[in-house]
């Protein structure tokens, strides 16, 4: 048996030191080194490992390595599949993240349920019939050789066995299969949540959350860095050497950070964030790390009182309902991934009372929106210098895409000037320092998703550059109007300035 040794982790970083410090020589935090057990070996063991973990250390050919097993499983939830890129990979390691309460443990209830259906499909075979099926459910349990297959094992250190039951009530699951196919385990030792694994051989894993398991070798408590970091270390080597996807919950700090930051997201295979108001009921779901699927996709749900809904149409659903045009507010045709979504832009500007303007962004990035304020003033005679400025992106998203610049420069002409934008305007580019309209990706696929929803008019960049499509000045009901520079829009869309007042 190895013998532990103590080691000093930075809270903040994660990076680890012999000696205790007053500043980390990592990142140059103070007071952030704290004293934890380190089995030294085990946890070399786990950082190196891989598929075939326990094969010793002999290097092979590149071309003999086996190419892991990606046959994916389904969660049944096709938003989520989407993000994880088609489905839950054999032996992998997904983090998911999200502030507390905005639904983290709903979502993977939900889809341990359809991992559970699907892992037992697969356990009788694909040509099963409806009485094999029933066959399987009459002798479900742990302890039959069908059933265990078709198992998902739910370690919960958050939340007590009985609330656990009270969410799957709330979400429909107890009289169903799915409440015998989950096994929930209240445990927060991670190493006697691996022995039951391993002798459950369950088709998945769930820790929830992260920051509740501990390893009894490590002083720190839950939730600290050594911790979080050393039990994800621990269920990524029983991932790999069992071949079973581990999905860990974990809360987001008030920072933005997963806590232990940046030590989880480069051991996981997959970084999923779920996001949104809690008031408007959306919520995004966002890879911003997958091993085995593209970063780009996102899923949208609706919190329901039965849980999250797929939501499967969700080009509207960040719309206001409805619909009137109101000053400072504008459509974007954003495209997140492969899907098109339209967002509503908002935003207020009001006469500074005294002191340094504000600037509050919400949803958008406040670089962005500086960048943007300076090239409204410099190019477009519109100066909010003297102006508070405020600017959000409707039902709590986030959208990062530079497709966002004009929508947004609109919203703030509109909200100064006080006029609406004529309504089923809709509008999409980049905006350059010269106060040019750039073009985006994906212009067709944006234009088509608005003409669908029965937009009239879309403000887009002038078609020229590498990017832009060709395509025709009107696309059904929707007239395409090109622009070039920032002006240009502006007056489009606002109708010419009637005043003459200088920063107006
Ligand atoms: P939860 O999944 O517990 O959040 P997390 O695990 O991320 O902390 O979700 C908690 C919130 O969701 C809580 O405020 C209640 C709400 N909720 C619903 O609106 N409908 C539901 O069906 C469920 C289960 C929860
Ligand atoms: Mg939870």
């Amino acid at each position: 048996m190895t013998r532990p040794t103590s080691r000093y982790v930075c809270q903040a970083c994660g990076a680890s030191f012999v000696r205790w410090e007053g500043q980390c020589h990592a990142c140059g935090a103070w007071n952030t080194l704290v004293e934890t057990l380190v089995r030294e070996p085990g946890a070399r063991r786990a950082r190196g490992a891989s598929e075939g973990a326990g094969d010793g250390a002999a290097p092979e050919p590149l071309s003999d390595l086996r190419e892991p097993d990606l046959a994916r499983r389904s969660t049944g939830i096709g938003e989520l599949d989407r993000v994880l890129g088609g489905g839950l990979v054999p032996g992998s390691l997904v983090l998911l993240g999200g502030e507390p309460g905005v639904g983290k443990s709903t979502l993977i209830l939900a889809a341990a349920a359809g991992l559970a259906a699907g892992a037992r499909a697969a356990a009788v075979g694909p040509s099963a019939t409806v009485d094999r099926l029933a066959a399987v459910e009459r002798g479900a349990g742990p302890d039959q050789s069908l059933g265990i297959a078709g198992t998902v094992l739910y370690a919960s250190g958050e939340e007590s066995a009985g609330q656990l039951r009270l969410r799957a009530r709330r979400l429909g699951l107890v009289d169903g299969p799915a409440a015998r196919a989950i096994l929930v385990l209240a445990e927060t030792d991670v190493q006697r949540v691996v022995e039951r694994a391993v002798a459950l051989r369950p088709a998945v894993l769930v820790v929830d959350s992260i920051q509740t398991v501990e390893l009894a070798e490590l002083d720190g408590p839950p939730g600290s860095v050594g911790q979080v970091r050393e039990c994800a270390l621990r269920l990524l080597q029983y991932a790999k050497a069992e071949g079973v996807p581990v999905v860990l919950v974990g809360h987001v700090t008030k920072d933005g950070s997963l806590a232990g930051p940046k030590t989880l997201e480069h051991l996981v295979d997959a970084v999923l964030t779920l996001e949104g108001e809690r008031s408007s009921g959306m919520r995004v779901l966002r890879a911003t790390k997958n091993r085995f699927g593209s970063t780009e996709e996102v899923g949208v749900f609706a919190m329901g009182e039965d849980g999250l809904h797929e939501v499967r149409d969700p080009a509207r659903a960040f719309l206001s309902d409805d619909g009137a045009a109101a000053p400072g507010s504008a459509i974007a045709a954003t495209l997140e991934g492969s899907r098109p979504l339209l967002v509503e832009v908002q935003s207020l500007v009001a006469p500074v009372a005294y002191g340094t303007p504000r600037r509050t962004a919400s949803g958008i990035d406040p670089n962005r929106l500086a960048l943007l304020l300076a090239v409204l003033g410099r190019r477009a005679g519109i100066g909010l210098g003297g102006h508070d400025v405020y600017a959000s992106v409707a039902g709590g998203l986030t959208i990062e895409e530079p497709a966002l610049d004009l929508p947004l420069a609109l919203a703030l002409a509109s909200s100064l000037r006080d006029r609406a934008l004529p309504a089923g305007t809709v509008a999409a580019g980049e905006i350059g320092l010269l106060g040019e309209i750039r073009p985006v990706a994906g212009l067709g696929q944006r234009l088509r998703e608005a003409e669908r929803l029965g937009f009239s008019r879309a403000i887009v960049p002038p078609e020229h550059g590498r990017l832009a499509e060709r395509l025709p000045d009107r696309l059904g009901g929707l007239q395409v109007l090109r622009v070039a520079a920032l002006r240009e829009a502006l007056d489009l869309a606002l109708g010419p300035r009637t005043d003459r007042s200088g920063g107006m």
